[in-house]
């Protein structure tokens, strides 16, 4: 790696994806993509930045040399990942734990730059909770840089073609963050829709390459913002919407059946899946009946119940 920080322990490393032995790589590839997305014009110095999601600093380790011009702070949920961060690269960095849900311990108006590598790939539920502290954080005009997963990532995620229907869509919901997290697609009108209302959508780059993340920048507005209003449905994009959730419903309901059919006949649990099952075909016909656009309460009970199975003897690696 083309820094003077030491190599995390392989099993740390291991958590945040890519191979070990492209470590620095992966780390170089990030600041490129940070640096090629950043607004014409746009100078470091005396800027403040937060990786947030940064995991073991991987990123910020290929920021090294901007350190003297900026001040680059780097935050993550996973306690031993911060510890490893913050004895081996601080100073010149500032590393601090968050919870999985706001707020970040930080005042307002405190970042120019944030940039999440590989975080909100991963974030369901609480997307809107985030972007609403990150713009909270954020100072006027600051700039975000977020990778997400789009159409270049379909194949490895769905196993199939992008279906143009997709909004947000997330799969493998019962994943959790040791292997990886939960997969989020994202396509470009929705974000465009939802993130639009809190922050002007400055670029979304697609991945050339099959397997690639596709970057998001946004710019702060100087507006209240809160999750209702970036969760609200638009009624002149009713139909669009309705579509991105049907496909929604559709892709959990495929994994819950799948997963119920792993489960049979040993795991005690199988009647409270076909339970959820049950609901979110229920929750799908009443989407296609156009009566109700609430589907939060069933992507959560089945989060909740997968969670229960992933602690129980059905966990996969
Ligand atoms: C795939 S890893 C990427 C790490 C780092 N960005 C990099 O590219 O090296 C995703 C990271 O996001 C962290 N994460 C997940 N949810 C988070 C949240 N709500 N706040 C902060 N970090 C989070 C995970 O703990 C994990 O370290």
């Amino acid at each position: 790696m083309n820094s003077s920080f030491p190599l995390p322990p392989p099993e740390l490393a291991a958590r945040i994806g890519g191979s070990y032995e492209e470590y620095g790589a992966i780390a170089e590839a990030h600041r490129r993509y940070v640096e090629s997305m950043l607004p014409e014009g746009w100078s470091f110095a005396g800027k403040s930045v937060l990786d947030f999601g940064c995991g073991l600093g991987r990123t910020m380790a290929a920021f090294e040399s901007r350190s003297a011009e900026a001040d680059f702070s780097g935050c993550d949920i996973h306690a031993p990942s911060i510890e490893w961060a913050s004895r081996a690269m601080s100073p010149p960095f500032r590393f601090f734990t968050c919870q999985d849900s706001p707020p970040l311990p930080v005042d307002a108006d405190s970042f120019d730059l944030v940039y999440a590598m590989s975080v909100f790939t991963h974030i369901t539920d609480a997307w809107s909770a985030w972007l609403v502290e990150l713009h909270r954080v954020m100072r006027s005009q600051g700039v975000a840089i977020i990778s997400v997963l789009g159409p270049a990532m379909a194949h490895q995620i769905l196993g199939h073609e992008w279906d143009e229907r997709i909004g947000m869509a997330i799969v493998d919901l019962h994943k959790g963050w040791d292997i990886g997290g939960p997969d989020v697609l994202l396509s470009d009108w929705w974000i465009r829709e939802h993130w639009g209302r809190a922050f002007e959508i400055l670029a979304v780059q697609h991945a050339v390459d099959r397997g690639g993340h596709d970057l998001v920048v946004i710019r702060k507005r100087d507006v209240k913002v809160s999750r209702e209003e970036l969760e609200a449905i638009r009624p002149a994009e009713e139909v669009r919407e309705r579509e991105a959730l049907e496909v929604n419903v559709e892709l959990l309901a495929e994994q819950l059946s799948s997963l119920g059919s792993i489960a049979q006949p040993a795991a005690p649990d199988t009647k409270a899946l076909e339970e959820t099952v049950a609901a979110l075909r229920e929750q799908l016909a009443a989407i296609e009946g156009g009566r109700s656009w609430r589907l939060t309460a069933p992507l959560r009970a089945a989060a909740a119940r997968w969670r229960q199975l992933r602690a129980g003897p059905l966990r996969r690696a």
